[in-house]
C-alpha cells in the first residue's frame, strides 16, 4: 500500500471534497511533468461548501492521515473550502509541506488590480470564512474586497451545463454586486469555476482579470518543493504513475473527471477514509 519510494521522488498527494480538484492536477501535470500524483477525492461526503468549519476541519484531517499513509512529501489542499476554514489547523497538526489555494491566488490577484478593487466568488462556507479578505488585507488593507457565494455553480458545471443559457442567467445574477463595485480582477475562489471562464468573461467583459487559482497554485508548489530540495529532479525517461484514490463509488468520479483533468482518469481505487 504505501510507496517504498523515499525523498523527492515521493509522490504529492492533492485532496478535495470530491472531483473539482483535478482541475489543480491538470496545471500540476503542466508545470511539474516528472512530479507523481496521488489524489484523494472525498466523494462520499462532498459537498464541502455548505458545512461547518468543524466538519470541514475533521474531514481535511481525516484526507491528511490518508495521504501520509502513502507516503506523500507534500499535500495539497486543492479545496477552497477546506484550505479557508482548515488550513491554519493542518499547518499546526502536521509537519509535512502543505500548500493552500488561498495564498496563490490572492498574491496573483494582487499583483493583478490596477483599482484596487477586487472580486472574489466560492462556496457558501469559503466566502463565511473571509479568509480570502483575511488574506488580501495583510498585504493591502486599502484594497476593497467584494465576496459573493455561488453554490449554484458546482452543480452547474457537474452537470456540463458551462454553456446553457440557464448558467449565463445565473452568473448574472450572482456577478452584479461585483459589476456594481467595479472590480478589475475576480478570483475564482472554488475548485470548479476554471470550466466557467468563457461564461464569466462574456458576463463581466474584457476589463476584469480573472484569477485561476488552480495555475497559481501549480507554480508555487514548485517554489515550495525546490525550497524544500523535494524537486523529483529524476528524468529516467519512465512515466510518472499518478493514482487516484475516492471515498464512494468510481465510476461516476472517472466519467466526470476527464473533463476535469483533460484526459483519462485512471486507476482510481475506492478506499474508506
Ligand atoms: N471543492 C470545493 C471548493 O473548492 C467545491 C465543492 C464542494 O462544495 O465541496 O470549495
Amino acid at each position: 500500500m504505501a510507496s517504498p519510494t523515499k525523498g523527492s521522488a515521493r509522490p504529492i498527494g492533492v485532496f478535495d471534497s470530491g472531483i473539482g480538484g483535478l482541475t489543480v492536477v491538470r496545471e500540476l501535470f503542466r508545470v511539474l511533468p516528472h512530479e507523481t500524483v496521488y489524489y484523494f477525492g472525498d466523494t462520499a461526503r462532498v459537498p464541502y461548501g455548505n458545512k461547518s468549519r468543524e466538519t470541514i476541519v475533521r474531514f481535511s484531517t481525516e484526507n491528511v492521515l490518508f495521504l501520509l499513509h502513502h507516503e506523500v512529501k507534500l499535500i495539497i489542499i486543492a479545496c477552497n473550502t477546506a484550505s479557508s476554514h482548515a488550513l491554519p489547523f493542518l499547518e499546526r497538526s502536521f509537519s509535512v509541506p502543505l500548500v493552500g489555494v488561498i495564498e496563490p491566488g490572492v498574491q496573483a490577484a494582487i499583483a493583478a488590480t490596477r483599482a484596487r478593487r477586487i472580486g472574489v466568488i466560492g462556496t457558501a462556507a469559503t466566502v463565511g470564512s473571509g479568509a480570502y479578505e483575511r488574506a488580501i488585507h495583510r498585504v493591502d488593507p486599502a484594497i476593497r474586497v467584494t465576496s459573493v457565494g455561488c453554490p449554484l455553480f458546482v452543480p452547474i458545471v457537474e452537470e456540463g451545463w458551462v454553456t446553457r443559457p440557464v448558467a449565463r442567467t445565473i452568473a448574472a445574477e450572482y456577478l452584479a454586486p461585483l459589476k456594481q463595485a467595479k472590480v478589475d480582477t475576480l478570483i475564482l475562489g472554488c475548485t470548479h469555476y476554471p470550466l466557467l471562464k468563457p461564461m464569466l468573461r462574456q458576463v463581466l467583459g474584457p476589463g476584469v482579470q480573472l484569477v485561476d487559482s488552480a495555475a497559481e497554485v501549480a507554480h508555487h508548489t514548485k517554489v515550495i518543493l525546490q525550497h524544500h530540495h523535494l524537486l523529483n529532479l529524476s528524468r529516467n525517461g519512465s512515466r510518472p504513475a499518478h493514482r487516484y484514490y475516492v471515498s464512494d463509488e468510481s465510476a461516476h468520479f472517472t466519467t466526470l473527471g476527464s473533463r476535469f483533468l483533460g484526459r483519462p482518469v485512471r486507476p482510481v481505487t475506492r478506499v474508506a477514509v
